[in-house]
């Protein structure tokens, strides 16, 4: 036998198919962009505001923990897998206060209530806890673009089901299902991904009486084929007018269809990774122990701090602030692309209702995708940057619309938004 002296192997390392299954990772080539780009003005980042973090509420909460030997002491021990007792006894009257609810309205038991690293990682479970290589994961085209390299990274395939402005429709899920079964391929259905408030990249709702279609839907194919729901509710909180929409997962009569993701992230602050998944009863256990082998629990400590923060009652006066940041900041992006490129045909954008993107079209001979020469023009010549739409379509055989654009509120101050729409729409206008 020989003795090989570490470092010196010329043999390949031997890769998994899922290594395979998960190469060309959207997320990680924008988040190069940006950092090989410091000069840009960022209408792609899904950050939030920096300014908006909540530094002096997480301060309080901090010093409140950490001056409660026992309190600071449980945060700085490792937790359980499913994660804090307490927190997820606080979220239950979060999630009752978001349905309109109480808390035995719900009708869920805390065991359902699982704490994740992000709702990323929530959302990895489920489907990891579903999808075997060669499931399908039905998707609302476009959508929140990590999703898709979730799903396939794990082998399975994404099938797009097409969206309105009012979300998923419904027509074309019934017809996509009816499809996959005259291909005989029904039982490869598991699952159905929506992202129901202000989704990612369009800051699109799906309409309430879709939600319960959705749910009638998933559940008349159950003794067939049962087939998750998962309801991405990550910017849920976002809403610019009004009050929260009830949930598809709310719908879900018998507990058994749909599991709802949601996150503070977006409402609260990103850097914590905590969010949640509400599970059917069967569920819960097949996704724990997936969590076990990952991590036997997020962090501890966050939740902790989470949890002082929405008990000394200090949640709810830094969201509806972050509201109204929000929708000013929607304003001067909306107000800026009127005055900019208000009178080009073929250019149109959506207004949201909440959320943090507005999803513009621009006419169909403008190659406005990823490594096109409208996103090279804005990046290289105007110092803009935008997520390409494309990067968050499944397509049809392969074919993904490129003249839509995501772009950001989130991160820049409002005359920087302005700014870079002006941008923006020069290096539009020099493309046309
Ligand atoms: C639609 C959607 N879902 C989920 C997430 C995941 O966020 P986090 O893991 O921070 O909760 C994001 C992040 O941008 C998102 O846009």
């Amino acid at each position: 036998m020989t003795m090989q002296t570490p470092g010196t192997s010329t043999s390949a390392p031997v890769f998994s198919q899922r290594r395979d299954w998960a190469a060309d990772n959207v997320v990680g080539f924008m988040m190069k962009q940006a950092v090989d780009h410091p000069e840009c003005i960022s209408l792609a980042a899904g950050l939030v505001d920096p300014k908006t973090l909540p530094v002096e509420v997480t301060r309080q909460a901090a010093e409140r923990m950490l001056g409660d030997d026992s309190m600071a002491r449980t945060g700085l021990q490792y937790g359980t897998t499913e994660g804090s007792q307490r927190l997820r006894d606080l979220l239950l009257e979060y999630l009752a206060g978001l349905e309109e609810t109480s808390v035995g309205e719900l009708g869920i038991d805390r065991d359902q209530l699982m704490l994740s690293t992000g709702s990323q990682q929530m959302l990895a479970l489920l489907c990891e806890a579903v999808l075997d290589p060669g499931d399908i994961c039905l998707i609302a085209d476009p959508t929140y673009y990590v999703m898709l390299g979730t799903v396939t990274g794990l082998g399975a395939r994404a099938v797009a089901v097409d969206a309105d402005e009012d979300g998923m429709r419904i027509d074309s899920l019934e017809q996509t299902l009816e499809s996959l079964d005259g291909d005989g391929l029904l039982e490869r259905v598991k699952m159905i991904y929506v992202v129901s408030d202000f989704d990612n990249p369009r800051s699109v709702s799906l309409a309430v009486e879709r939600r319960q279609s959705l749910v009638e839907i998933a559940e008349s194919f159950s003794d067939r084929q049962r087939m998750l729901v998962v309801e991405d509710a990550a910017y849920r909180e976002l809403y610019f007018d009004g009050s929260p929409r009830p949930s598809a997962w709310g719908f879900d009569e018998d507990g058994q269809t749909v599991a709802l993701v949601q996150t503070f992230s977006k409402c609260f602050s990103p850097g914590l990774r905590v969010g949640f998944g509400v599970l059917p009863p069967d569920l819960v256990g097949p996704v724990r122990d997936l969590k076990g082998n990952q991590d036997f629990g997020s962090a501890s400590f966050n939740q902790h701090l989470l949890a002082t923060v929405l008990e000394d009652g200090l949640f709810d006066g830094h969201v509806e602030g972050l509201r109204e940041t929000y929708s000013a900041k929607r304003d001067v992006l909306a107000n800026a692309a009127t005055e900019h490129l208000g009178d080009l045909e073929g250019v149109d954008w959506l207004v949201p209702g909440g959320g943090l993107y507005v999803w513009m079209t621009v006419p169909e001979h403008v190659d406005a995708g990823f490594g096109g020469s409208l996103f090279n023009r804005a990046v290289e010549q105007e110092q803009v940057m935008y997520v390409p739409g494309d990067l968050c379509y499944i397509g049809v055989d392969g074919v993904r619309p490129r003249n839509r654009l995501r772009l950001s509120f989130g991160v820049e101050d409002a005359d920087r938004l302005a700014e870079g729409m002006s941008r923006l729409a020069r290096a539009i206008r020099a493309e046309l």
